[in-house]
């Protein structure tokens, strides 16, 4: 693993006390507080409380979950792998990862299951860490070119903001997200530490503030231009030209190149088009829904708790975190997850197997190059 994946994680197992820790995302960015999991209800409460969240990583804690389960009751393989997917419904690395690892196991005795199914978690979070540095060498191809681009095409004494790429990002597809660089941030980390000039837009990604809390979080750690946006000024930037890409991560993409992530997606994608700027899906095959063709009609879109849009919380003036009421209590109020960004909006899916069109033959194309990478 490099330096920077290893710096840079969100879940890890201690061989030393036979420990599976995690960052609690919850609690950034106000506090960096790393926790255990010791049950399979740990690893379900985990995931459904968002302490991990991201489609990657919550595939990760999910195989993570089945090893948990298996030392308490060795029998319970299958209720621990239904447990676990009935967490959260939209993305798919959830079931891909708990559909491979429950395979693997069955063919073996009982007693063997254990020790493999830490193996099998620690290899897939190793597998997705390397996928997304792959995907950070492919995306960052793709950045070096829209550089030159627009250095050829402005004034040389052009300077200030002009003079790097501006990308836009929404919700968090960053390190915190997978097992290590992330999807959508990787290009980016790739992009500043090769000394490309990059400047990160960070929708703050309501209600959960995910952009706010965590992605502006990760720039700032690793010392990346940033500047946090309402969700809603992203279209009068790229009206100005003052967005020159858009990348964001995928929670499950479909056989015709569709794309279910963070609500609000969808609409930064029709504000790109409508004003010529490239946006870009940077994901792991692992997020492809090979059973699923139309994404608007077929992916399940999770809704959540009423409560994460009425109330806020952040850090007070008195140095602690509060929760504040913002509507009133007769209001009702609806909560979609996730929405569908059509594949005729995507420029292109960056995977760590190349970058693709989206659609029907790009994704052929990648599950082609998944057999190859595989036999
Ligand atoms: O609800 P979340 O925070 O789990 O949603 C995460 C996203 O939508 C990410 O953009 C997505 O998982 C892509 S990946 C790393």
């Amino acid at each position: 693993m490099s330096e920077h994946a290893e710096s840079m994680r969100t879940i890890w197992y201690e061989t030393e006390g036979d420990k599976v820790c995690i960052i609690d995302q919850t609690q950034l960015p106000h506090a960096l507080q790393i926790i255990t999991l010791e049950t399979l209800a740990d690893a379900c409460r985990a995931i459904t409380d968002m302490q991990v969240r991201g489609a990657p990583l919550i595939g990760i804690t999910a195989a993570f979950g089945v090893y948990l389960s298996l030392k308490q009751n060795p029998q319970s393989l299958l209720s621990a792998c239904q447990q676990l997917a009935a967490t959260r419904p939209t993305a798919i690395n959830l079931q891909w990862a708990l559909t491979q690892i429950q395979q693997e196991l069955q063919a073996l005795d009982t007693a063997d299951q254990i020790g493999s199914a830490l193996s099998l978690a620690r290899q897939l979070l190793a597998d997705d860490a390397g996928a997304c540095s792959a995907i950070g060498d492919n995306g960052l191809q793709i950045l070096k070119a829209l550089l030159k681009q627009k250095q050829q095409s402005q004034p040389s004494e052009q300077s200030g903001e002009n003079a790097c790429l501006n990308i836009l990002t929404h919700c968090n597809a960053g390190w915190l997200a997978t097992g290590g660089w992330g999807t959508a941030l990787a290009p980016i980390y790739k992009a500043h530490q090769a000394g490309l000039p990059v400047h990160v837009w960070v929708d703050e990604t309501r209600p959960r503030n995910q952009g706010a809390s965590l992605t502006a979080w990760e720039l700032a750690r690793s010392g990346v231009p940033h500047t946090l946006i309402t969700d809603n000024a992203g279209g009068h930037l790229m009206q100005h030209g003052m967005v020159d890409v858009c990348i964001v991560g995928s929670d499950r993409t479909t056989r015709q190149g569709d794309v279910c992530n963070k609500i609000g997606t969808y609409l930064k994608a029709l504000a790109a088009f409508d004003n010529d700027v490239p946006f870009y899906v940077a994901l792991p095959a692992s997020t492809i829904d090979f059973a699923v063709n139309d994404g608007v009609r077929e992916i399940p879109i999770e809704t959540r708790s009423a409560d994460e849009v009425n109330y806020v919380s952040g850090l007070a003036d008195d140095g602690t975190v509060k929760r504040v009421r913002i509507s009133p209590p007769a209001t009702g109020v609806s909560n979609y997850g996730f929405d569908v960004t059509p594949a005729r909006l995507v420029s292109g899916l960056i995977t760590e197997l190349g970058v693709y069109p989206a659609n029907v033959e790009g994704v052929a194309k990648i599950a082609e190059a998944m057999a190859a990478d595989q036999g």
